[in-house]
């Protein structure tokens, strides 16, 4: 074999999203695009708010040789600065220019953390279900991913991660709103975690780190709040993209925040630096950059997505699908009415509706909807929905 043995099992692992793929490109061919209920990836589907495009034009048609040179790995310390303004209001905790590091995405922050924290064999621990690639990210930077289970409502089980926390844990890493269940973490268990988290960080003599992954921060429905992740623990980063929000996952930009409270602040910052170089990242996209700057707090119409979800779940229950109503991201993750969700999926593909089995992500008995589709899709699929479940009765 002519690649690494690591990659050659990932690629061999995958092959099971790249097969659902490959099928789904099948159908469409076959019976048009327009014919096929397709929810298995979390591409945006509206437009990125009017104000980027002006903000873009508007960079673009002025700059010069120098807006496309080398910068400071960390980012330029203009963009830096608008990045901490914003966080300082939304963390209530005074964030400066120094504890930012421009990066491309929200992947990019977490490698950058990652690679700054890790020894060999350090744990991070993570709650189940969740993301796909956090086992990859850790392991690039020869961590071990944990993952330790939620409750019924894919919430934090405080005992369960205390049980969970062993002498190597290094990183406790979240994503609220989480995808895939879209569940939020609340004020009151944010600050339960950071208590646990101190405790437990003191009885090891160690630092755990929480990492908190939040590129759907602003993607949340019926007033509820994404509480502050400074305020709750003191040595904690956030890592988030414009990705979802502005809908340009395409453009790469995002950053990582220290807390300033943070006992190796300093350290910290400077490892980062050095990581996001060395990762080959370098630094974030320029252009980009200079336009996040310009439009700090934008969003898409986030009700859209709301809309989207009321539709979806209130057509889903009505046939007796079982789920938690996600209060945020634009992810429904229902319980399958078969043990077996792959065979599930593969009934639902038989109504021409693409969506992911929860087994890929640590949630077995579920399967994950992405709702971030024209209305004319939900509505198309919704007769497919309740023939697949009528299947089993
Ligand atoms: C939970 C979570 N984290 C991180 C990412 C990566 O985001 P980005 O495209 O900004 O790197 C995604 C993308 O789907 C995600 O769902």
């Amino acid at each position: 074999m002519t690649i690494s043995k690591k990659i050659e099992n990932i690629v061999a692992g995958s092959s099971f999203i790249r097969k659902m793929f490959e099928e789904g490109a099948k159908l469409k061919q076959q019976y048009g695009a327009e014919n096929v209920y397709d929810f298995s990836l979390g591409n945006p589907n509206m437009a990125p708010p009017e104000k980027f495009n002006e903000v873009l034009r508007d960079i673009v048609s002025t700059c010069g040789l120098d807006d496309h040179c080398y910068m400071p790995n960390t980012g330029y310390p203009m963009v830096c600065g608008s990045v901490a303004d914003y966080l300082s209001r939304e963390q209530e905790v005074s964030v400066s220019d120094k504890d930012v590091l421009m990066t491309c995405g929200a992947s990019g922050a977490l490698n950058v953390a990652l690679k700054s924290v890790l020894d060999p064999g350090d744990e991070v621990l993570t709650p189940a279900p969740c993301f796909v690639e956090y086992k990859f990210y850790a392991d690039n930077h020869g961590g071990v991913l944990k993952k330790v289970q939620t409750t019924s409502e894919f919430q934090l089980d405080m005992q369960a991660i205390e049980a969970a926390i062993t002498p190597r844990t290094k990183v406790f890493l979240i994503n609220s709103p989480n995808n895939p269940t879209g569940a939020v973490y609340s004020e009151k268990r944010m600050r339960q975690l950071g208590e646990l988290l101190t405790r437990k960080s003191n009885e090891l003599d160690r630092t755990i780190y929480l990492l908190s992954d939040e590129p759907y921060r602003k993607i949340v429905f019926d007033g509820v709040k994404v509480p502050s992740i400074f305020t709750a623990y003191n040595d904690s980063l956030i890592g988030t993209s414009y990705s979802k929000d502005v809908s340009i996952p395409g453009e790469r930009i995002g950053f990582l925040a220290v807390n300033p409270r943070a006992r190796h602040r300093n350290a910290l910052l400077g490892a980062m630096a050095v990581a996001n170089r060395i990762l080959g990242y370098v630094n974030a996209p320029a252009l980009m950059q200079r336009v996040v700057a310009c439009i700090q707090g934008l969003s898409v119409d986030i009700s859209e997505y709301k809309r989207k979800r009321d539709m979806l779940c209130e057509g889903l229950a009505s046939f007796g699908y079982d789920f938690v109503k996600p209060e945020g991201t634009f992810y429904l993750f229902p319980r399958s009415p078969i043990a077996d969700d792959i065979e599930f999926v593969d009934t639902l593909k038989d109504e021409r509706i693409l969506v992911v089995p929860g087994t890929g992500f640590d949630g077995p008995g579920h399967f994950r909807i992405a709702f971030c589709v024209d209305d004319a899709t939900i509505a198309g699929a919704l007769p497919g929905f309740k023939r697949a479940i009528e299947k089993y009765r």
